[in-house]
């Protein structure tokens, strides 16, 4: 038969990483991290000196680095020059700065159909995939099989973020959150559901649950 897409979108800490994984996983479906890929430009940005308060510099920047993304759920990666920086892409300076690279549309042109050409070929290959990050369902593949909006209340996902990043001071966690809110919402809508998506929120229920919900969604779509 036919691939099947999963859209799932939502604010930073509201666990759309863990819940993606595992709703690839559970479906047999590959994994795409668009939040690693603006991670992984912006690293490479950082190394190579370009200033990340210059847009235009970003924009012509943006061309060069080769990124590739490893889209299996268990073990998900990125490459950028042939070089692995799964762990590097989780630093402070470039969380810091991601919000600004993403929001050069150059390198949103570049990334989404970068990101398109992925769940192409997942669709060509095989089951399809599940596709996270801001503005899945309603730029990058508005014709997802299933779309969902994943968000937990704000407390919340600066209480999950602190504890990924073992026990850090939540006042500054959850500041860093509203910031990356804010300076999103410039150019996708963190906060809002995309048209056609369900809601999920995540704020009381566990991992387990979550992905659990998502896979009967997923699966009635089908
Ligand atoms: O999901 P994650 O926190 O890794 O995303 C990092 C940043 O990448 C976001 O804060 C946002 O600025 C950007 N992003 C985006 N569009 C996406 C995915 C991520 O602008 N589809």
């Amino acid at each position: 038969g036919h691939g099947v897409v999963v859209a799932i979108d939502g604010p930073s800490g509201s666990g759309k990483s863990s819940t993606s994984r595992g709703v690839a996983a559970d479906l047999g479906l590959r994994y795409l991290d668009t939040g690693a890929q603006y991670r992984a430009l912006t690293w490479w940005m950082i190394e190579h000196g370009v200033d990340v308060d210059d847009a235009a510099a970003i924009a012509s920047a943006s061309l060069w680095p080769r990124l590739e993304s490893g889209t299996d759920p268990e073990a998900p990666t990125i490459t950028v020059d042939g070089r692995r920086v799964d762990a590097e892409i989780r630093g402070q300076a470039v969380t810091d700065a991601v919000s600004r690279v993403a929001g050069v549309q150059t390198v949103r042109n570049r990334l989404i159909e970068l990101q398109r050409e992925y769940i192409r070929a997942a669709l060509a290959e095989g089951p399809g995939v599940v596709a996270e990050g801001r503005d899945i369902a309603a730029v990058v593949w508005p014709v997802a099989d299933t779309k969902i909006y994943l968000t937990a209340d704000q407390a919340v996902r600066a209480a999950r973020r602190g504890a990924e990043n073992g026990g850090a001071d939540l006042i500054k966690t959850q500041a860093d959150l509203a910031r990356r809110d804010a300076e999103d919402a410039l150019t996708t809508r963190p906060l809002d559901a995309a048209p056609g998506a369900v809601v999920v929120d995540g704020t009381h229920l566990s991992l387990a649950d979550v992905i659990a919900r998502i896979v009967e969604i997923a699966t009635e779509a089908v």
